[in-house]
């Protein structure tokens, strides 16, 4: 068993997901119906690692620590470190320094999901003993990430963005360190934009001739940072679901991969998997197609909804057109109005989009 312990980022700010981390932490946003982070510590689990550190923020870590609890439904021990403010993600390394002392660890971000789990790069780590392991993956856009130019099998260079970038490697939320992190952390100053940069402290790492690995990723890696990327990682997961149906069904047509929770009722609809549908949900003369997954206590009547999120408690009904590619929060309300004047009728909160036919 690893003596390895994990750190988790599960602050920060999540402006690039308003208005649903206006009231609620972006990692509690759920993919097939399961909040984001709990994926991540399962990685770790599954990993051999027992002792995790959460970071989270002043506002919305109560959120979190009520949803992943002390760990034991995971097999694991969490502790809490709260960061006062999103100072960046080596802040938050120096943050947790209590917590990890001079401990290796797996540092994993919060929003990020990786296909491939993690137990291969920590086999990596405990054979070669590098001073840290850098996760990499090959992308298309390379000037949208942090990228990482390598000589052999050490890393020489990390660039933040690069507008021209040298290699198609970005850096995936994912890395493993020594303690020797503590003191590069401490030793940089804050970038551009106000933050002290992780790749900044790695790269005082690479300068100060410390050995720096990179491990490639085989398998899919996903930052759920953006709507788009949101509803692509909830794709992905419903593409590996198996058929349950527990809820009740009366002249429901279910087609492919489809989950109905217990307590949920579908009644006169098609649903289209791979879809899952949660407990207490009642589904009326709709149609859900494939990529959807439908929150805890969700109300459809007369709908068609397609590869969307709807979070627990929300309602869709009497649509005419179908809703697709769509977030929804928690108890959020779409209905057709009888009210006059005939009109568009909304009460939205700060930084809503909606996408009228
Ligand atoms: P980001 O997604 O890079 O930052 P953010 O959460 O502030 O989001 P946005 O850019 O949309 O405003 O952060 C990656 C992960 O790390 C995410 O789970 C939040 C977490 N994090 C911290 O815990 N502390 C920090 O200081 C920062 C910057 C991020």
């Amino acid at each position: 068993m690893s003596s390895l312990k994990g750190l988790i980022l599960s602050g920060g700010k999540g402006t690039r997901l308003r208005p649903i981390t206006h009231t609620s932490a972006k990692q509690l946003v759920p993919v097939a119906n399961r909040p984001v982070l709990f994926y991540g510590i399962d990685a770790m689990a599954r990993a051999g690692i027992e002792e995790i550190g959460i970071i989270i923020a002043p506002e919305t870590g109560d959120e979190i620590r009520d949803a992943a609890g002390d760990g034991s439904r995971f097999g694991v021990k969490i502790t809490y470190i709260v960061q006062d403010e999103p100072a960046g993600l080596a802040h938050a390394v120096l943050t947790a320094e209590p917590f990890l002392g001079e401990d290796s660890f797996v540092m994993y971000l919060g929003d990020n999901l990786l296909q491939g789990g993690i137990s291969d790069l920590v086999r990596a780590f405990e054979t070669s003993r590098p001073d840290a392991l850098i996760l990499l993956t090959p992308v298309a856009d390379p000037e949208n990430y942090g990228v990482a130019e390598l000589d052999g099998d050490r890393v020489v260079m990390l660039q933040e963005k690069p507008p021209e970038p040298k290699t198609d490697l970005a850096l995936v939320g994912v890395y493993m360190f020594t303690g020797a992190i503590h003191d590069a952390a401490r030793a940089i100053t804050p970038s551009a934009r106000g933050e002290l940069e992780i790749t900044d402290a790695i790269q005082h790492l690479v300068n100060t001739d410390r050995r720096v690995e990179p491990h490639i990723v085989r398998g899919w890696w996903k930052d759920t940072g953006r709507l788009d990327d949101m509803l692509e990682a909830n794709r992905l997961i419903l593409e590996t679901i198996e058929t349950r149906l527990e809820g009740t069904l009366v002249d429901a047509q279910i087609d492919g991969r489809v989950v109905v929770e217990e307590g949920a009722r579908i009644e006169n609809c098609t649903v289209r998997g791979p879809a899952v549908i949660g407990a207490g949900a009642r589904l009326v003369d709709c149609y859900i197609g494939p990529y959807t997954a439908i929150g805890e206590d969700c109300v459809i009547e007369r709908a068609e909804v397609e590869h969307s999120i709807l979070l627990a408690g929300s309602s869709v009904r009497g649509l005419d057109g179908r809703m697709e590619s769509s977030l929804l929060g928690r108890n959020v309300a779409i209905g057709r109005s009888d009210k006059q004047p005939r009109a568009y009728r909304f009460m939205v909160g700060d930084n809503s989009e909606i996408g009228i036919l």
